[in-house]
Parts: C-alpha cells; sequence; structure tokens
C-alpha cells in the first residue's frame, strides 16, 4: 500500500498551505524562538541551528515517495507572510487510515482563528482526498488554547493521557481529542 498524497498548495479564505522552502528559515526561526511557541511543548529550545536542521530535514523528506509526515508552511494570504505550521503525520500502518494533525500561529498573530482555520483544512484534506478514517490531535493539559481549536474543529475528547512523556526535567500529561469521518461531514454539511 502506497501513502495517500498530500496534494498542495491548500488554500482557505484566509490562509495558504505549503510546502517549507529553504528561504523560510528566516520566518520559521522568528516565532519557533519566541519563549511562547514552546511553553506548551514538550521540546528542547528551539536554536538558529536546531530549526535549520529541521528545515533540512523537512526539505529532504519532500521528495521522499514513501513520506508520512507533512509540517508544512502557513501564509497569510493578504501579505504573502509565512505565519505558521500545519502538521499532518499518518499513521505507518496505512489500512488503518489514521493521522495525527497539529499547529502553530505566530505571536503577533494569535487569536484571530487561524489555528482553528489551518486545523479545518488539514481535517478537509484529511476526510476528502486522503480518504482516512480517523484524525486525533494531542495538546499538553495546560495548553488551553490549543484544546480549544480541538473542540471548535468539533474533535471529541478521548481521555487524558497522565505523564506519558518526559522533558524539561518534568512530567508531561496531554489530552487526546479525535474525529471520525462521518462524524466530520455530518458537521461540515
Ligand atoms: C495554540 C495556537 C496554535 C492557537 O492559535 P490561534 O490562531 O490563536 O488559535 P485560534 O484563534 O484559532 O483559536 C484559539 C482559541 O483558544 C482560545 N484561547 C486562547 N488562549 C486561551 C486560554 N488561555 N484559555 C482558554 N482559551 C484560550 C481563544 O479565545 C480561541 O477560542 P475562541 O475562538 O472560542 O475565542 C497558538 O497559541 C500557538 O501557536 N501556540 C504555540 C504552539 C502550540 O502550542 N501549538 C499547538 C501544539 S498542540
Amino acid at each position: 500500500m502506497t501513502a495517500p498524497k498530500l496534494r498542495l498548495p491548500v488554500e482557505t479564505a484566509r490562509l495558504l498551505i505549503r510546502e517549507l522552502a529553504e528561504d523560510d528559515l528566516d520566518a520559521l526561526y522568528a516565532w519557533r524562538r519566541h519563549p511562547a511557541y514552546r511553553r506548551h511543548l514538550p521540546m528542547p529550545r528551539q536554536t538558529r541551528e536546531a530549526v535549520e536542521a529541521e528545515l533540512g530535514a523537512i526539505l529532504g523528506d519532500q521528495t521522499d515517495y514513501r513520506r508520512l509526515r507533512f509540517l508544512l508552511g502557513v501564509i497569510e494570504r493578504k501579505t504573502g507572510r509565512l505565519i505558521g505550521e500545519a502538521i499532518l503525520k499518518l499513521a505507518p500502518a496505512l489500512r488503518h487510515r489514521q493521522a495525527e494533525i497539529g499547529w502553530a500561529v505566530a505571536e503577533d498573530l494569535k487569536g484571530k482563528g487561524y489555528a482553528t482555520e489551518i486545523g479545518r483544512a488539514l481535517l478537509d484534506a484529511a476526510f476528502g482526498p486522503l480518504k482516512l478514517h480517523r484524525v486525533f490531535a494531542m495538546c499538553s493539559t495546560e495548553n488551553l488554547a490549543s484544546r480549544r481549536v480541538m473542540e471548535k474543529l468539533g474533535m471529541r475528547e478521548e481521555g487524558t493521557l497522565r505523564e506519558h512523556f518526559r522533558a524539561r526535567e518534568r512530567w508531561w500529561s496531554s489530552h487526546l481529542y479525535a474525529v471520525l469521518a462521518d462524524e466530520y461531514r455530518k458537521k461540515r454539511r
């Protein structure tokens, strides 16, 4: 079974979701370095070198026909500025037709509904062209904004993973949210 291919770019009312490019490094680093970016993410400090290495790995993945992980750039259409990230990770066992989604938005543009718009575009792609069956998302239990985005997307809370991750010398707990293809289609009508 070959991995379904996400057709890009994806356009929404205000955003364009596209592959990241080499010259996106400055914009990507600009919000990755902001303390708010990783406040609720169990990741190490985002140095320019680390972001550059990650971007290099993403660019390398783009030509892999077995690609399962799509870390994409989000452009604000009215300004042409790269303002966020959209993530879609297909589960390796393709017959189950599952994926995880995620989002990030530059600090100065939060609260405009952009993450919700990103999430909706990912779900439309997942349950449309990609023909997936279930899509889930996770956020740290302290990440109230991301949890709210999941609710606005019509995802249902499936539970809390208690202290399932260790980073930055502490345990992290996460909410797990998901939506099934049928549920999403009914809500979208
Ligand atoms: C989480 C994040 C993506 C949200 O982006 P955004 O574009 O501001 O999200 P939206 O505007 O679509 O929706 C945010 C919702 O959360 C609500 N919200 C924001 N902060 C909140 C808080 N502290 N408590 C409760 N609700 C909160 C907003 O009011 C809004 O809900 P509403 O439309 O009902 O008013 C953004 O904060 C971010 O990039 N954070 C850093 C990276 C990250 O944590 N990514 C998620 C990984 S799981």
